[in-house]
């Protein structure tokens, strides 16, 4: 059975103070859902969150992590790190770590294969740029993404997958994807998983929209019978707009 979701990607915003006032916000705003309810805070606030979210419902997760074990990689995390002061969900595959960081297919597979070594559960991140779907190649780009990082996965491994996807074009943009666009775009990623799997297991995946979403757009995209739930950026970063999102659920 899939779940919804109502997830934040907080980015390199938020330092401890902020970090602090806002999940106090938002705790105290919170309202019955039956959608799971992630903040992804930056990694020095980790700590600072899952403590102050300790008699609260709401999930924390990484923004990022390192395939490896541990090593010479300065300025990484690795995911025994994450699960050591009891962080199991990471984001992977933002668009913002594929175009300004260099993640690749190639990169992010390894990062995904280690979080479901670990027994994470991974948001990962997908969608095409504006020039792709201009040339209407929005369809194989994201084929394509989804081939090369995630299907080599055996089909016990899609349990800990939330997909989230996200046309570059309406991240941080204010422009979103219609709710038609993103339901054909999910619908379109079903079948595709439906294919290279089974029909059962793409009937059980969560697949979230990110781009530009608002109080005022979130209930008529989540009402798509493909779309179960969102990945948020800027209006996470507000605890009244991150909760009129959570009601649209
Ligand atoms: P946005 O970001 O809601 O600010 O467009 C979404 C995301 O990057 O996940």
């Amino acid at each position: 059975m899939r779940t919804q979701i109502v997830a934040g990607n907080w980015k390199m915003n938020k330092n401890q103070d902020e970090t602090e006032n806002l999940l106090s916000e938002l705790s105290a705003k919170l309202p019955d859902s039956h959608a799971t309810v992630i903040v992804a805070p930056t990694f020095v606030n980790l700590v600072t969150s899952k403590n102050a979210l300790h008699s609260s419902t709401i999930k924390v997760a990484a923004q990022n992590m390192h395939f490896a074990e541990n090593g010479a990689y300065t300025g990484e995390i690795s995911s025994d790190m994450l699960l050591n002061i009891g962080i199991d969900i990471v984001i992977l595959g933002h668009s913002e770590r594929r175009s300004l960081f260099g993640e690749d297919d190639e990169l992010l597979a390894k990062k995904v294969k280690t979080a479901i070594e670990k027994q994470m559960t991974v948001i990962f991140c997908f969608g095409e740029e504006l020039e792709e779907r201009k040339s209407d190649n929005h369809f194989s780009v994201v084929e394509s993404q989804l081939k090369n990082a995630m299907f080599g996965l055996d089909e016990k491994s899609w349990q800990h997958i939330v997909l989230a996807y996200e046309p570059v074009w309406a991240i941080g943009t204010g422009e979103t994807a219609t709710p038609e666009q993103a339901q054909e775009m999910h619908a379109f990623i079903r079948n595709t998983i439906s294919e290279a799997y089974n029909p059962t297991l793409a009937n059980d995946v969560s697949i979230l929209y990110g781009g530009s979403v608002k109080p005022n757009n979130a209930a008529e995209i989540f009402s798509k019978p493909d779309v179960d739930g969102g990945l948020i950026g800027g209006a996470s970063l507000k605890a009244d707009d991150f909760v009129e999102i959570i009601k649209a659920i």
